[in-house]
């Protein structure tokens, strides 16, 4: 007989948020400000690009992180930059965007402390690392293109947050339990995300959200990745909690068909996307978006 198959995480997630209706709210509306304020510096959007790496630019040419890094600029957006080479770190840098740069987990720790001293070298607005990645499908340690990975302790993760003096960001998170062991290590920030399907039938993020937000309680910042194709899907994670969202894979289209500013105006898209969801239910800011809005398909209102 033939075996079924675990359901596609990506599918679920896409699922989940198209559970989710929001209601219209127009008395006493304004224009909506999409200003976001991180880490010291402001953002025209909350709409990031995500930790992306080996990308290839505009028509298969030229290097599309740092082409993405140039939408990001041209946009007003925050950068994040994947794996990568030392000269790429060096050419994302020399574009002068506020770059967020995730380490992947080596078992080489030297090379996670390297990475680290060129990110501050660099000016990097923040570091971090992508947990989830240190196993693989068939749950031995994973290995990236011949780099050997292995998993962290919390302990570990609170040496790189007290050694570091940029906010040290924990991506990976789908678990409250995670979340409050961030905070006791100290993270600068975390990023609810399952890596695009790293593993299948996984909870989608804006479904874990709610509970990690509460255990997070306004500490640091929290980022959401994983099938961010619109603005009202940038929405409904902002109104569940989060204080940004990273979007990959919808920008990887943009570059390939123009390059930074391909990147730019997936941003800038999404960005008047949601500007136009933030106009019609009331929301002035990013700190003022209602958690009732929210509507589950089934009638009930999800907060
Ligand atoms: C081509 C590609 C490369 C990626 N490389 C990295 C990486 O080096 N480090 C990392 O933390 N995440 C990496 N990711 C995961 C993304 O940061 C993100 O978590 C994921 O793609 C989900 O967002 P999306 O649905 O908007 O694409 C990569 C994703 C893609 C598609």
């Amino acid at each position: 007989m033939k075996r079924e198959k675990a359901m596609d995480s990506n599918q679920i997630t896409r699922e989940y948020f198209d559970e989710i209706l929001i209601e219209m709210r127009h008395i006493d509306g304004v224009l909506p400000d999409t200003t976001m304020e991180l880490y010291g510096k402001t953002f025209r959007t909350p709409v990031m690009m995500a930790a992306l790496s080996h990308l290839k630019g505009k028509g298969g040419e030229g290097d599309g992180m740092v082409q993405m890094a140039e939408g990001a600029q041209l946009s007003g957006a925050v950068n994040w930059a994947g794996m990568g080479s030392d000269e790429q770190f060096a050419a994302i840098a020399r574009t002068e965007v506020p770059t967020i740069r995730i380490i992947k987990p080596y078992a080489d720790e030297s090379l996670v402390l390297s990475a680290l001293e060129q990110a501050e070298n660099l000016g990097a607005l923040a570091v971090g690392m992508d947990i989830d990645h240190s196993f693989s499908s068939r749950g031995e340690y994973d290995n990236v293109l011949g780099f050997p990975m292995r998993p962290r302790t919390l302990k570990e993760i609170e040496a790189y947050c007290r050694r570091t003096s940029l906010p040290f960001i924990v991506k990976g998170v789908l678990s409250p339990v995670d979340a409050k062991k961030c905070l006791e290590a100290g993270a600068g920030g975390i990023v609810v995300s399952h890596h695009h399907g790293i593993l299948p039938t996984v909870v989608p993020p804006l479904m874990v959200l709610p509970e990690i937000a509460e255990v997070i309680h306004g500490q640091i910042p929290i980022f959401v990745d994983c099938g961010i194709m619109n603005g009202t899907d940038a929405f409904k994670a902002l109104a569940l909690g989060a204080t940004a969202v990273s979007v990959g894979r919808a920008v990887m289209g943009g570059i390939a068909e123009n390059g930074s500013q391909g990147a730019a105006n997936v941003i800038n898209d999404i960005t008047a996307e949601l500007a136009a969801v933030m106009a019609r239910t009331c929301s002035p800011d990013l700190h003022h978006i209602d958690p009732s809005l929210l509507w589950k398909r089934d009638g009930k209102r999800l907060r």
